[in-house]
């Protein structure tokens, strides 16, 4: 029996206090990882507030984990104890469904999420499927990957899943802890890339992380002189903007990828999509063969989050860094 030391949230809003449990048996294919790093994404804020209206109690939050293997189910032989590995947003998969059986894990209908149900990362242990658990690549610190088996590979997906050319222009929206990695990501591609920002402070920050060009995200005339120009706008904003001004900034055929959860139905005409014969579509983080594809092309490229760090016992305070707009540009707990 793995006794489990973790923080939790117990109602909506809530500070995490001190949480334990018992993990039972291991399951032939599960994995128990001991938990080195892990990053905060702003999905933990919204499940922490029930923002997204699925979030069960006592929640630990935790989806960007980094550790190393401490026990392994009987069926499991391409893990062992001691391996350095990842985990994010989902930790088990049907496997034997369309979707799993095409690659595409991450939309399987019965994908478990690591904080839906079951307990996350922000704690000594976490138990998943082996399927869902990715080894980290030679050339990554550990205490820097983790960012990448959320933020990272929810900004790596619509640039692999849509076949994004290294000729292409493309721009992200939003520069924290997804947008940050997404400037990194693109340049590394060899697109060129924008950065759409509503913060004057990261316009320079953003250039030095890849970006050949800074807008400001909240300026109709700026967007606007930027009409026809991408071929890919990835947005990590959580909140609603000029969407058809963004519409109007892709080139004919371009795209317009969500990632960002935004709570209000996105308001879009469909002119400027049918001229152009534009798309919109959005995506859930990524299956795991992309997520291995995803480190190495990180540890290839030098492609790192950057990152403020807090010991797990001030949890609290690495979430209100967070909540507060300042984090530069993704916080992540220690093990203490
Ligand atoms: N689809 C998925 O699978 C998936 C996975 C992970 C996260 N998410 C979602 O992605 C979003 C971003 O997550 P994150 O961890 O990157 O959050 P974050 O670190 O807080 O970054 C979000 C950025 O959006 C911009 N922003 C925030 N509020 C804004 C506003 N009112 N107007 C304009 N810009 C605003 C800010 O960038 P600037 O300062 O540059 O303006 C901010 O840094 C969240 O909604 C999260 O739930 C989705
Ligand atoms: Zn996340
Ligand atoms: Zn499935």
């Amino acid at each position: 029996m793995t006794h489990v030391n973790a923080w939790a949230a117990t109602e909506a809003g809530s500070a995490l206090t001190r949480f334990d449990y018992d993990l039972g048996p291991i399951g032939a294919d599960e994995v128990d990882i001991a938990v080195d790093h892990c990053g905060i994404c702003h999905s933990d804020l919204s499940m922490i507030d029930n923002a997204f209206g699925m979030s069960q109690y006592p929640l630990v939050p935790g989806h960007e984990v980094v550790g190393r293997i401490a026990a392994t189910g009987d069926g499991v032989c391409h893990l062992k104890v001691g391996d350095r590995v990842g985990l994010g947003w989902q930790s088990g998969y049907c496997m034997h469904c369309a979707q799993c059986m095409t690659g595409h894990h991450n939309t399987c209908p019965e994908a478990a999420s690591t904080i839906i149900g079951r307990h996350g990362g922000f704690a000594d242990t976490v138990r998943a499927q082996s399927a869902s658990v990715i080894p980290l690549p030679e050339g990554l610190d550990a205490a820097e990957a983790g960012p990448l088996f959320c933020g990272g590979i929810t900004v790596f997906n619509p640039m692999d899943l849509h076949g994004l050319m290294p000729t292409d222009r493309a721009a992200v929206i939003g520069i924290g802890g997804l947008g940050h990695i997404a400037i990194q990501f693109l340049r590394a591609w060899g697109c060129e890339v924008t950065a759409f920002t509503s913060s004057d402070g990261k316009a320079q920050e953003a250039r030095d992380l890849g970006a050949h060009n800074v807008i400001n995200s909240r300026d109709p005339a700026a967007i606007g002189a930027a009409a026809g120009q991408f071929d890919l706008i990835i947005s990590t904003v959580g909140a609603s903007l000029d969407w058809n001004a963004y519409a109007n900034a892709l080139s004919p055929r371009g795209r317009l990828h969500f990632v960002g959860v935004v709570a209000e139905p996105i308001a879009l005409s469909l002119f400027p999509l049918l001229f152009g014969e534009r798309s919109v579509s959005s995506s859930p983080a990524g299956p795991p063969a992309m997520i291995a594809r995803m480190l190495d092309f990180a540890a290839r490229h030098d492609v790192a989050p950057v990152t403020e760090h807090f010991p797990m016992s001030r949890v609290n305070e690495a979430l209100d860094r967070l909540r507060s707009g300042g984090a530069r540009y993704r916080v992540v707990l220690d093990r203490d």
